[in-house]
């Protein structure tokens, strides 16, 4: 099972809307995927609960589950949502579970401020210090080539964490998170843009796992 880490401790930083679109995107490719939702606000199993029958399906790790066996469900994969507030302890072993880790982040100051303390922290861990655990950042809610975006991108650039993609702020995403879906369950007509956006991301979730079909 391959285990990606969705992390950021700010609240309303995109974590849940990374993680159901990833968790999405693998479904779509039909890989056998699970959300872990760790959030006690339970957006992403909520989520999953809107989402309908007919869509690519996505199974849900939950604390009884997690007690158990999750590896019991034969997964291929695993998103792990995160709750805000991620730190101590408990980031130090969610990093230990995780195969790959992405951190979504808002051009906000504030966002950026609580950000830089977590990155710093990540950046510590021994995993990634000896280069075994790929952490990416995705700049959400941010058109490339605006002011916003070049100051994220030059906070980014001040880790050793690469800007993996920049997904722009759309009712597309507000609109997947309210019917249980992700963009790739859309039609092409209302998706094409944000499909282009994630490529790259897909890309580099790709190049240390293999997925059918990419
Ligand atoms: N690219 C985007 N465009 C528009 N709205 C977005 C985008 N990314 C996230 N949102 C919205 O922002 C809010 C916070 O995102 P969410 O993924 O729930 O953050 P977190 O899980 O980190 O708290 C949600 O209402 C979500 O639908
Ligand atoms: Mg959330």
């Amino acid at each position: 099972m391959h285990t990606i880490l969705i992390a950021n401790p700010k609240g309303g930083s995109g974590k849940t809307t990374l993680a159901t679109n990833v968790a999405g995107w693998l479904a779509g490719k039909r890989q056998r995927v699970a959300i872990d939702d760790r959030d006690p606000q339970q957006s992403s199993t909520q989520w999953l609960e809107r989402r309908p029958a007919l869509f690519p399906a996505i199974g849900l790790i939950d604390a009884d589950l997690r007690r158990k066996d999750a590896k019991a469900l034969d997964l291929a994969w695993r998103v792990i949502d995160s709750p805000a507030g991620l730190h101590g302890d408990e980031l130090r072993e969610s990093l230990k579970s995780a195969d790959q880790v992405l951190v979504p982040l808002t051009p906000s100051a504030y966002d950026m401020a609580a950000t830089q303390r977590f990155l710093g922290v990540v950046a510590e861990a021994k995993s990634v210090k000896q280069g075994n655990l790929p952490v990416g950042v995705v700049a959400m809610r941010v058109d490339a080539r605006t002011q916003s975006a070049v100051e994220l991108d030059d906070f980014v650039a001040s880790f050793d964490f690469p800007l993996i993609a920049h997904l722009r702020q759309t009712q597309v995403y507000v609109h997947c998170a309210r019917d249980g879906a992700s963009v790739f369950d859309l039609p092409r007509s209302r998706a094409e843009a944000d499909w282009e956006q994630w490529k790259p991301l897909t890309r580099w979730i790709a190049k240390h796992a293999p997925v059918r079909g990419v």
